[in-house]
């Protein structure tokens, strides 16, 4: 890491000692590297030269991206990975065996709930889920002799739970096993999950760090054992590495990303309050509303609480619809972190794989929606929303005095 604060790190660090040097990271479009001869292959292979091997571990452009973030979240070393998921699928690979357990917070992404409960089931593995994240005491009593890391995603998706960070860390620290942290809704530039005891921190990249819906990817920062035995071991035979092209998209979006993080979180702030008080809305889940009962734990953990929420409507699953299929400036698409506001349902699409009884247990009622708010002027925003949800109110009266 270079000593220096945030934003110059998001700009600079990585790319320092590049050469050929230039003001934007060239783009390695290389699954290879030539070598002077044998000798130098053979030293570059066994670590005693510096260079690079083969593009699905190793790459320059991709190194890059991997020394910003490992700057950006605190961490000794970061390897990049084709997607966010296939970051979480590298970390189960590298600390579980089959007759292993985890511990999660059911309060996670759609894809991550079938990867933890349905694809790695398969690998003879089984996650102890926490249904009831808020409590202290069911995190500690899933915890078994067999349990290999607690991972939590917070805030999450689409709830926007978030886990007491310190206190899930002195948990694992009490077992000796790693705490793994999910941190794409804050990013780095909100949340630094180690500065709470997180031993390893993911991200979707493909989320607000690209920022504009334009490339995959995703990141594991984490100690340098942790990282040296994801690339040396299960980056080789599996292979989901970041594309050059995708980790040059990546950096680019770093640059901007803390100007970008400020934006989305006014931008949410104002369109959680005009929810919050509109006769249609039952509840809003945005811990930057005072009255949310996560505020006061974001306060202390996050510097934003970023632009991911969700509401819920005082109606049916069709007024649901209505409203999304309503809106005009918004985007219905399944994606949060761009700067394009986006609206979503999850019971039916992001989060369709966890079935009806796991979404109520999770508090995803097919009449939520969720939005991940962009950077268009907010007028325009509050204004989409207020003529979508006028349109369940012209069809019912009744529902906007209920
Ligand atoms: C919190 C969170 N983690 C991980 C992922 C998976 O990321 P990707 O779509 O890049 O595989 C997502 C995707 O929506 C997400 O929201």
């Amino acid at each position: 890491m270079s000593g220096h604060r945030f934003d110059t790190r998001a700009i600079h660090d990585g790319h320092e000692n590049f050469s050929p040097d230039s003001m934007s990271t060239p783009i390695y479009q290389s699954v290879a590297y030539p070598y002077f001869d044998a000798k130098e292959a053979a030293e570059i292979f066994t670590g005693a030269r510096p260079g690079y091997t083969y593009g699905r571990w190793d790459n320059p452009t991709v190194e890059v991206f991997e020394k910003r973030m490992a700057a950006l979240e605190q961490t000794d070393a970061a390897i990049a990975t084709g997607s966010g998921m296939a970051a979480i699928l590298l970390l189960g690979h590298q600390f579980l065996e089959p007759g292993d357990e985890f511990v999660s917070s059911n309060r996670v992404y759609g894809g991550t709930f079938g990867l933890f409960d349905t694809g790695f089931r398969k690998m003879g593995i089984k996650v102890n889920w926490v249904t009831t994240p808020e409590s202290l005491g069911t995190w500690a009593a899933a915890v078994t002799p067999k349990t290999k890391f607690i991972y939590v995603e917070s805030p999450s998706n689409p709830g926007l739970f978030i886990a007491d960070l310190p206190a899930l860390s002195q948990l694992a620290k009490q077992h000796n096993i790693p705490f793994i942290v999910d941190n794409t809704i804050c990013t780095p530039a909100l949340q630094q999950p180690t500065s709470f005891g997180a031993d390893i921190v993911i991200h979707s990249v493909t989320k607000y760090i690209s920022g504009n819906a334009s490339s995959l990817g995703g990141i594991i920062c984490g100690p340098n054992e942790v990282i040296d035995g994801i690339r040396g071991g299960c980056m080789r035979y599996l292979g989901p590495s970041m594309a050059p092209f995708n980790a040059w998209l990546s950096l680019n979006g770093l640059e901007t990303l803390s100007l970008r993080m400020e934006r989305h979180c006014s931008n949410a702030l104002a369109v959680a309050r005009f929810l919050e008080q509109h006769p249609l809305v039952e509840s809003v889940n945005y811990p930057g509303l005072s009255s949310n009962p996560y505020h006061e734990l974001g306060e202390r953990q996050m510097s934003g609480f970023s632009s991911l929420m969700s509401f819920v409507i005082k109606g049916t699953y069709d007024d649901a619809v209505t409203i999304i299929d309503g809106l005009k400036v918004m985007i219905h698409a399944t994606h949060l972190g761009a700067a394009k506001t986006i609206v979503t349902h999850p019971a039916s699409t992001t989060h369709s794989a966890m079935g009806p009884a796991e979404l109520k247990k999770a508090g995803i009622p097919p009449t939520l929606i969720r939005l991940s708010i962009g950077l268009e002027d907010e007028a325009d925003l509050i204004a989409d929303l207020e003529q979508a949800l006028a349109r369940v109110q012209s069809a019912t009266p009744a529902a906007a005095g209920t």
